[in-house]
């Protein structure tokens, strides 16, 4: 029998010892061995539940304990997942995470620390809870050369902008309903500011292109300058706007990686990914766009995906899987100002709203005004091609001089 450890019992580890439980023939069957749990660690007492002999507080239990091949890390946060997650690693026992913050942080360090160690470290959960996306980009399509990917990577945040597109609902009354049906944390902060979605997006990012992008390097919007003016914008556009997380590979070697709230045509694959669910679509050379679509989140999506890990773990107790990127390259990130995009930008005037789009049009030339239901007196909308932010940023200082303020302004997705 293959044993291992889990390290935290909250939402995804109690998912995992319920999966692994539930499913204890069938994964027997595919791993080709049983698998038990000896050992989970956490702090809390978790007394009446059918396993509650497993649980200890002491971390080094595991990690000296010869028996344990395969280490399950679902506590989350950097610290003492990393230390722990190091430590599993320099001992000989693979390791399994749904930990995006590591990874996205520490996932070179520690892909090359297992290499030297020919153990395995996996991580199929740590973006797109239950849909498949890691061995898809490192297996599936890796006679491709994957050219792009773009995804809603954040269940929470499209939860609220799916509340805010459908029902006309306030950002904030989103939020506290997410928060009440429990899509989103009581610090919603990394969802709503982007900072989730970001680490995934480096997670994709690094598998793809080699060599690690850290969330640092990549520019990042939330979701919380949103308001319905721009949801109806959007609208009178012929999409809605979803928080996108995209990397693309340039002609310059480097990558244009950002995270930001983008307008998406009706007509794109994203555009139909509501509610709490994830989208991720892959751009191979030889497969051209394939997209990956569910669950992103919760206790058992995320659980599946862990579980499946620990599989091939114990299928590969000899062989590594072949994971692996590099540290980061210098000048491997595009900076962001430098790529020009497509915007659509609102602004507010003196007098009418022609009077105000008239000024726009002086400074942006070639533009398209967009108008909403219920437009306010003095307020534009209208949508700019090709501006790098550097050249936004010197327009709309032009535009203030001009008695225009600019509200607001929104990527437009090619996707
Ligand atoms: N709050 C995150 C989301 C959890 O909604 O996607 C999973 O990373």
């Amino acid at each position: 029998m293959a044993k291992i450890a889990i390290l935290g019992h909250g939402v995804v580890g109690s998912g995992v010892a319920e999966v692994l439980r539930t499913h204890e023939e069938s994964i027997a069957r595919r791993a080709k061995e049983a698998v038990g749990i000896k050992h989970i660690l956490d702090l809390r007492e978790f007394p009446g539940l059918p396993y509650s002999d497993l649980f200890t507080k002491d971390f080094d239990k595991i990690l000296k304990d010869p028996e344990v091949g395969i280490v399950v890390e679902v506590m989350g946060g950097l610290e003492p997942a990393f230390s722990y997650v190091k430590a599993c690693l320099q001992n000989g026992k693979s390791v399994v995470t749904s930990n995006k913050e590591l990874v996205a942080a520490k996932g070179a360090e520690l892909l090359a620390l297992a290499q030297e160690k020919n153990l395995n470290f996996l991580f199929e959960a740590s973006v797109g809870g239950g849909i498949p996306i890691i061995r898809p980009i490192s297996q599936c399509l890796a006679a491709n050369e994957v050219t792009e990917i773009a995804g809603i990577l954040n269940g929470t945040t499209n939860f609220i902008l799916t509340k805010m597109i459908r029902e006309r609902m306030a950002f904030s009354d989103a939020l506290s309903m997410a928060q009440q049906l429990g899509y989103a944390e009581r610090d919603p902060s990394a969802d709503v500011e982007g900072a989730d979605a970001c680490r995934k997006i480096c997670i994709l990012a690094s598998l793809a292109f080699g060599s690690h992008v850290y969330p640092e390097q990549v520019h990042t919007e939330g979701i919380t300058g949103i308001t319905l003016e721009d949801v109806a914008y959007a609208e009178a556009w012929g999409g809605v706007i979803k928080l996108i997380g995209e990397v693309k590979a340039l002609p310059n070697g480097r990558l244009h990686i950002q995270v930001a709230p983008m307008f998406i045509s009706r007509e794109s694959q994203l555009s139909g990914v509501d509610d709490v669910f994830n989208g991720i679509l892959v751009r191979g050379d030889a497969t051209g766009d394939v997209v990956f679509y569910g669950r992103g989140a919760g206790k058992l999506p995320t659980a599946s995906a862990v579980v499946a890990d620990v599989i091939d773990c114990v299928k590969h107790m000899k062989a590594r899987k072949y994971l692996y990127w590099e540290d980061a390259k210098p000048d491997h990130v595009e900076p962001f100002e430098n790529a020009p995009q497509d915007f659509f930008v609102h602004v507010m005037g003196q007098g009418s709203s022609e009077e105000a789009f008239a000024r726009a049009e002086e400074v942006f030339g070639d533009i398209k005004r967009l108008i909403r239901r219920g437009e306010r007196e003095g307020e534009a909308g209208f949508t700019v091609r090709g501006l790098s932010q550097g050249q936004f940023s010197e327009k709309a200082a032009a535009l203030e001089e001009k008695g225009v303020h600019l509200l607001g302004r929104i990527v437009i997705s090619e996707y």
